[in-house]
């Protein structure tokens, strides 16, 4: 798999380059259209990673007898913050068709609003994953750490390009 190390030097940059294009900064000088991947694709991918590692420390925790629950509720509550970022990390023209080295389909796109109800439950089900963990019932959340993963599979299932199958 060509998944370069990481610098962590790019991935500011990224981010960085992507609040200034949300803060208004309009133009048309964005993408420079050759194969040559956008940032967006890197940042995206690195959103993914984190979300999965926070959701790991979660499910290490719950394996725990005595999880942490402060520490299941900030890695969900950063889980909730990196959900809220998915749909600007989909700008059209970056799926796998599109020859890029990327997982997502080109159903993103043509099923639009089933994409964002299914970024959307991410950010309600990590919410409720917030709010139960500031509470000791592990069997609950438990249970919500269950529903926030059946919101990743619910995706995936749908709009991410499955390789090992
Ligand atoms: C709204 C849709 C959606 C939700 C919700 C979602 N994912 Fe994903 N995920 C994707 C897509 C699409 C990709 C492929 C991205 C790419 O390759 O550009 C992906 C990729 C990943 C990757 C691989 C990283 C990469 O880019 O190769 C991991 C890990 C991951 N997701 C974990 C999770 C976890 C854990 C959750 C739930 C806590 C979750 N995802 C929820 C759509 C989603």
């Amino acid at each position: 798999m060509p998944r370069m190390s990481a610098t962590r030097l790019l991935v500011t940059a990224a981010i960085a380059f992507s609040i200034a294009a949300c803060s208004g900064e309009g133009g048309g000088e964005a993408a420079p259209a050759a194969k040559e991947a956008p940032p967006v694709l890197k940042e995206r991918h690195d959103n993914f990673e984190a979300i999965g590692d926070a959701f790991k420390a979660v499910r290490g925790e719950l394996e725990k007898d005595t999880p942490d629950f402060a520490l299941i509720a900030t890695k969900a509550s950063d889980i909730n913050a990196r959900a809220q970022k998915i749909e600007g990390h989909f700008p059209t023209g970056t799926s796998v068709d599109d020859g890029y080295d990327t997982e997502a389909l080109a159903t993103i796109w043509q099923k639009p609003e089933e994409f964002k109800a299914a970024n959307q439950k991410l950010v309600d089900e990590s919410a409720k994953l917030v709010s139960l963990a500031g509470g000791t019932d592990k069997a609950a959340v438990g249970a919500q750490a269950m529903a926030m993963g059946g919101a990743c599979k619910g995706c995936h299932d749908q709009f991410r390009l499955d390789d090992k199958k």
